[in-house]
Formats: C-alpha cells, structure tokens, sequence
C-alpha cells in the first residue's frame, strides 16, 4: 500500500468517509483515525498498528453536539469537566451508547472522548462529520508520534493516508479521566494537570495501584512509549557517559561527559513537548542508553514522570 501525504483536511476526510483510516495531527500527538461506526475501517487501526484487541480507542468530536451521538449518560461532574477543558488535551471516558460498536470501545461499555484544540484536527473532523476514533499513529509499543515524519517512520505502506501538520504542541498523549462514577478517576496524566482538575470537581481519584490500571483502563497494561534503547531514570546527570548514551533534562551535564545527544528542556511543559521526539532521535543513531533525569511530579510533572516510568519499565536487550 502507499501511503499519500496529503495537506488537505477534505481530502483526509472524504477518506474517513469511504471508510479509510487517516493519519491526522492532533495538539498533543497525531492519531490514526476511522469512522467509529465503520466496524471494519475500525478493526484496520488494530491491525495497521500491531494493537491489542483489548486496548480501547478514543472518539473524537468537533462538536459537543456530537456527544450524544456517543454517550447514554452524562453526570453533572462530566459536564463540568467537559466545559472546563474541551476542546483540549483531556479525554473523559463516559458510559457509551450502543451505538458505538465494540470494537471501538475493545467490549467495555465506556467510551472515551476528546475534542482537540488544533485548527487542522478540527476541520478534518468537520468533514469527516462523525466521530473518529483514534489510537496514537505509531506501531504498538513505540513512543507516540509528534512530527508526520515519526507517523511515516512506523507505519509507511501500512497505512493510506497522513494528513501532515506541525509537530505537535504538547508531545504527550492527552489526561484521560474517567467520568462514570461519582468522583473522577485520572487513569493516565497529561498536559491538563491533576490540579487543574481538582481546581473544578474538588475530589479527583488517582489510579496507581496496577490491579485497577488493569481493570479501568485496559491500555495502561500495554508497554508504552518504549524506544529500543535502555531508558534509565537519574535524579542528575551522570558524572560520565558510557559509549552509545544520551541524556535528556533540566540540568545540564558537566562538559566532561559526552553525550552522544544531549537535550536540555526549560521546564516541564518543554520535557514533555520534546521527549517522544528525543526518544526516536536516540533511536536513529543507535543510541544503547539513554538517561532521562527525574523531576517532582506536580504539574505536568507528573505526566512526565508517568512516561519516563513507562519507557524504563524493564531492561531491554
Ligand atoms: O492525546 C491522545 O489521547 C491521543 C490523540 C490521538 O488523541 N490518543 C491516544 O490514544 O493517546 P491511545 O489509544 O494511544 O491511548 C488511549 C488511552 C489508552 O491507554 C486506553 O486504554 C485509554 O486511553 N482508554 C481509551 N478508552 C478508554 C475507556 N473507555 N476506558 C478506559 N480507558 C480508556
Ligand atoms: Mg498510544
């Protein structure tokens, strides 16, 4: 198959329309997309990326309108997430209509859902005029995608079409809260922060324990965001760098440890818009190690912190 590149949300979306999966450009990274209601443009995502039948997708809307299309309830407390922070980064996972098929929502009878704040996502979906679902656009396991290059990267002649954007502003996948019990539950942090969520609903949850990671949100099981190299979190920089290593974080090394890629970030917004990016840089030149330094976990911090665990969780060979 080959994969066109086109600039055109039309174009992309009358591709959703025949029943096509796109590649399109989102605020936090691009995602491959279907007609939700397309059952066999859906099951193609799962088999273009190599992802889990158990691993739910996100629908995405233009439109609140668009939301009973896809929900049988909303609480109160969803509401007011959704009008606090839509459109933008956040997903809030609803009680799904039946409507939307099983194999967008992977059998749970929840759905979730994210308006994106980027012109380009939301005219596509404009067009498309029926919520799409997306996954990240990378191959199952691989950091998500923040540049059109990173999408062509992993799934060149697997896919139709990428509709090609910027590299995207925040570079981590979006907060995912579930929305379908009394008190919120944050299922995976994100640029929209713990706090700032607190700050509208008061009680927030926090699933950390892996046997309601497993229960709520099947995706969170998955290995994620890995690079092929060993991803090793340090509180500093290393004194000295072993042959193949990179570092990225706020400090910067001592001039004496070479680096083969060094990225020093200003803050934590800018540590979560270049890390997936670092990742695959580290990959194209073969780096073996690569050191991430730690920071608090507040903010986006904590979305930071999240991935870096992620990516370092079990030594690679
Ligand atoms: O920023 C994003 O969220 C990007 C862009 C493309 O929108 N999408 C994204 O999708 O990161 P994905 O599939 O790579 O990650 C979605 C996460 C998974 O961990 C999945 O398990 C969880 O959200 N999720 C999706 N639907 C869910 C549901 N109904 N209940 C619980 N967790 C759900
Ligand atoms: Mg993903």
């Amino acid at each position: 198959m080959e994969t066109v590149l086109t600039d055109s949300p039309v174009d992309a979306a009358a591709r959703i329309q025949q029943g096509e999966i796109v590649a399109f450009p989102t605020e936090t990274v691009y995602g491959l997309g279907a007609d939700i209601f397309n059952e066999s443009a859906v099951r193609s995502i799962f088999e273009a990326k190599g992802r889990p039948r158990d691993n739910p997708l996100i629908a995405h809307i233009f439109s609140l309108e668009q939301i009973s299309e896809l929900t049988s309830n909303v609480s109160e407390v969803a509401w007011n997430i959704i009008h606090q922070f839509f459109p933008g980064p956040l997903t809030v996972v609803l009680p799904k209509s039946v409507r939307v098929p099983d194999v967008a929502s992977a059998g749970l009878n929840t759905i979730g859902v994210r308006m994106p704040l980027h012109g380009l996502a939301n005219s596509f979906l404009r067009e498309a005029g029926v919520p799409v679902v997306a996954p990240s656009a990378n191959l199952s396991g691989k950091p998500s995608p923040t540049t059109w290059q990173a999408v062509l990267e992993d799934l060149n002649g697997r896919i139709p079409c990428i509709l090609k954007g910027e590299i995207t502003r925040f570079g981590i996948e979006s907060t995912v809260v579930d929305c379908t019990k009394e008190i919120p539950i944050l299922l995976r942090p994100g640029s929209v922060t713990l706090e700032q969520i607190q700050d509208v609903t008061g009680q927030v949850e926090v699933v950390s324990a892996m046997d309601l990671v497993v229960v709520r949100s099947p995706g969170l099981k998955h290995r994620h965001y890995s690079p092929r190299a060993n991803v090793v979190a340090v509180a500093w920089p290393p004194d000295s760098a072993p042959p193949k290593s990179a570092y990225i974080g706020l400090t910067l090394p001592q001039q004496s440890a070479s680096f083969e890629l060094t990225k020093i970030v200003r803050d934590p917004e800018d540590y979560a818009h270049e890390l997936f990016r670092f990742f695959r840089d580290c990959d194209a030149i073969g780096i073996d190690i690569i050191y991430c330094q730690t920071i608090p976990e507040t903010g986006v911090g904590k979305a930071v912190m999240d991935r870096l665990r992620r990516a370092s969780e079990g030594a690679k060979d």
